[in-house]
């Protein structure tokens, strides 16, 4: 018999699978995920089986949960055959009970879009798809090193929502160069071909990566924080004129159209992490589990192979970081955070007299349904808010 799902303070967030695919057909020079590009093809059958046996793994650990949510991440999952993704899928399915309508993710880059082959995802299971756009002219493109160009990208959005109900694309804003005048005018004709959801990235520049090498030579010159923060502003302007709000930092959506799978996260929901370099969220009996599995996909690949699974570190989170966590994630929502959940995880409420202060500063509001939210302020200061609420 399967034993009882423990309880705890967010369970209705729901239960995801996040499945990461850690391969690319070149690496951009801004990106510091977990993904290889492999000259030599990947060998999709071995690495299915693996995903197959790290599921099982994870599944036998916490057994009965109901899937509402599943996310091919990467790397590029639209490199994956259809037969791939359709075998995630029934490996997902055969261990727990997926809800009926389940929103079921597929990031795609544009270079690898296909009409047949993006029926093929469709038929396996897939109902909503993620494109990695990143800039809607040439020059941007080859500047952001991808393989795509503004014409290719366009025909990728229109096989996307052709196939797909529910689409949604990513771009890169704060590039080299780029003013407030010219993001907001590429703003306005990706609202134009969006269909329900956006996602609008500021560029980090992240160690380690040739753009980190290239800044620091004085050779890219990104936005300045005043810059910044305007484009930000532009952001918000032109998304809420046009009927796609913010629900969270940097991701807009048709009210009711938001991403579920992403909404979990933030929400603090419960989370399996499947594939090199994954991440995962387990309530146990022992408490709530963080898992981290190989980072690298051969030496993964050979984990599981050798013992079932992949997962190089498992912590048990203590009720503080919870809360902590829990914290950061939900401030980054506009909806924000229930204080009584925060105080179940922390066993204290927040200060009274911090939020009042954070409220007096205008950084943070209450809301009338008594949620507590980053204000329009406080939204790009929020790493200091959550700092000074977390004391
Ligand atoms: C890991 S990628 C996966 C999607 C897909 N491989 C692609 O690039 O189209 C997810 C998104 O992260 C964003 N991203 C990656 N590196 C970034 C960076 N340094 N700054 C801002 N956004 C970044 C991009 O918008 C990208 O679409
Ligand atoms: S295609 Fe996506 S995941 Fe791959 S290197 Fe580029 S940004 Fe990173």
């Amino acid at each position: 018999m399967t034993p009882p799902v423990p309880d705890h303070p967010t369970r209705d967030a729901g239960f995801g699978v996040y499945l990461h695919w850690p391969f690319c057909a070149a690496k951009c020079p801004y990106c510091d995920f977990n993904s290889h590009v492999r000259h030599a093809g990947v060998d999709e059958a071995r690495f299915l089986a693996a995903f197959r046996a790290e599921i099982a793994h994870v599944a036998a650990r916490v057994p009965g949960r109901e899937v509402t949510s599943i996310f091919l991440g990467g790397g590029t999952p639209s490199l994956m055959r259809p037969e791939t993704v359709a075998g995630l899928l029934d490996a997902v399915a055969r261990h727990w009970n997926v809800v009926p309508g389940a929103e079921v993710t597929l990031e795609a880059n544009p270079s690898s879009v296909e009409a047949g082959r993006f029926r093929g995802y469709r038929d396996a299971g897939v109902n909503r798809v993620s494109l990695g756009v990143q800039a809607l002219d040439d020059a941007s493109l080859k500047t952001l090193g991808r393989l795509h160009n503004a014409e290719e990208a366009f025909t990728a959005i229109r096989i996307a929502q052709s196939t797909f109900a529910r689409t949604s694309f990513d771009l890169i804003y704060a590039r080299p160069g780029q003013s407030p005048a010219a993001w907001r005018g590429e703003l306005r004709e990706a609202i134009d071909r969006a269909a329900e959801h956006l996602s609008l990235y500021q560029l980090t520049i992240e160690p380690g990566t040739p753009f980190f090498g290239l800044a620091a030579a004085g050779k890219l010159a990104t936005p300045d924080e005043e810059t910044g923060r305007a484009l930000y502003d532009v952001t918000q302007e032109v998304c809420d004129a046009a009927g796609l709000p913010a629900y969270e930092i940097s991701n807009h959506a048709r009210p009711g159209a938001e991403a579920r799978h992403n909404l979990l996260y933030w929400r603090y929901g419960e989370y399996a992490g499947i594939g090199p370099g994954a991440h995962g969220r387990l309530v146990t009996a022992e408490g709530r589990l963080g898992t981290v599995t190989e980072r690298g996909p051969e030496a993964w690949l050979g984990q599981v192979e050798a013992r079932g699974h992949g997962i190089a570190e498992t912590e048990t989170i203590d009720p503080g970081s919870q809360a902590d966590e829990f914290l950061v994630m939900g401030l980054r929502l506009t909806e924000g955070i229930d204080p009584a959940r925060y105080a179940a995880l922390k066993g204290r409420p927040l200060d009274a007299g911090r939020i009042a202060t954070l409220m007096e500063d205008g950084l943070l509001a209450r809301r009338e349904d008594g949620r507590i939210a980053a204000t329009a302020a406080g939204a790009p200061v929020l790493n200091a808010l959550v700092a000074e609420l977390a004391k």
